[in-house]
């Protein structure tokens, strides 16, 4: 069975498509105001210009910019990971770390929202965007604030789905057969189950954990490792013979189900920018299609220092201790949703 070949009305909301006026717009902006994109460019414009603001984001007293986007709460305690994660360590993570990327991501706004002419849709519409379309779109920003957005975006949205996957006591193979519901169909549809899908992709659970720990201690630097899925392309397929009954099946279970890849983002770069963002280390399949997280594990020395001093495999290993089995299961199941 082919992969479908149009893209899923989930990921790509019709309001993004007036991503493309930006430039547009930017282009009308200079001819009306040429002193204003210069001064979106300054680093120092933000404080020099706080006696205003957009209809979506606010200045404090202290000159934290708030809104549009918000540091989402944990779903536990920060000493709900112990002993394995500490209270401490995810504390300083999620309040000082997470919180700047947020601020930063605001901030990035706020700039472009002060630059613009008053009646300018275009740092709305920017605004308006969720941070995950927003990292969908990053080609679609303005040059001069692509970097900021990248690394404040990427940040926002890395550890929001860090905070959701992490949970003590899941057990992969206690997870019910998967059912997900399709709003665009009738009923619910059954797929198949991750801990299958591991299995198929992998060999088996085990295989899939040696190689997903080889790529998080393989990171140079800071960045990050992640199981993404991945839907099959026609030359992916068409790679595939069909002479035998075992060739038909993996055909028609890769069309369904697409794949499994094991990645690594540099920095706070996230796969959802792109095959281009991302460093393949394990995995079937071309790597052209879009790539949803199912696991990402946070691999900057913030994330583990304090606890693990230089010791990054023994934090690799402590992650399978506290991995939110539940919720990988369930991006799993929304990705296939997305690409069936
Ligand atoms: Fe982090």
């Amino acid at each position: 069975m082919a992969p479908p070949t149009t893209p899923s009305p989930r990921k790509s909301p019709p309001h993004v498509y007036f991503l493309a006026v930006i430039p547009v717009l930017l282009a009308a902006l200079f001819l009306a105001r040429p002193d204003a994109l210069p001064s979106l460019f300054s680093p120092d414009h933000a404080a020099s210009s706080s006696s205003s603001s957009s209809s979506s984001s606010s200045t404090t007293a202290s000159g934290m910019i708030t809104g549009p986007h918000v540091l989402p709460a944990l779903p536990y305690a920060y000493d709900a990971l112990e002993p394995y994660f500490d209270k401490e360590t995810m504390e300083l993570h999620h309040a000082r770390h997470h919180q700047t990327y947020v601020h930063n991501l605001n901030a990035a706004l706020h700039r472009l929202s002060q630059a613009q002419a008053p009646e300018s849709s275009a740092s709305e519409l920017l605004s308006s965007l969720s941070v995950h379309e927003l990292l969908r779109n990053l080609d679609k920003v303005p040059a001069a604030l692509r970097t900021a957005i990248r690394n404040s975006a990427g940040g926002h949205a890395n550890h929001a789905l860090f905070w959701r996957g992490l949970k003590k006591g899941t057990s992969l193979d206690q997870i019910a057969p998967q059912q997900g519901h399709d709003p665009e169909a009738e009923g619910a549809v059954r797929v198949t189950s991750l801990q299958h899908a591991l299995e198929r992709n992998f060999g088996s659970v085990e295989a899939f954990q040696a190689q997903f720990e080889k790529a998080a201690a393989s990171v140079f630097g800071s960045g990050w490792a992640w199981l993404v899925h991945v839907p099959a392309s026609a030359s992916d397929l068409e790679g595939l013979s069909d002479a035998a009954e075992s060739g038909r099946d993996a055909r028609a279970w890769i069309g369904k189900n697409g794949f499994l890849k094991l990645v690594t983002t540099a920095n706070q770069d996230s796969p959802l920018m792109g095959p281009e963002y991302v460093t393949v280390v394990a995995g079937g399949g071309s790597s052209s299609g879009v790539m949803a997280p199912i696991i990402g594990l946070d691999v900057w020395e913030h994330a583990y220092y304090l606890k693990f001093q230089n010791r990054r495999p023994d934090y690799i290993n402590a992650f399978w201790e506290v991995v939110n089995w539940e919720e990988a299961s369930r991006l799993y199941v929304d990705a296939l949703l997305d690409n069936n």
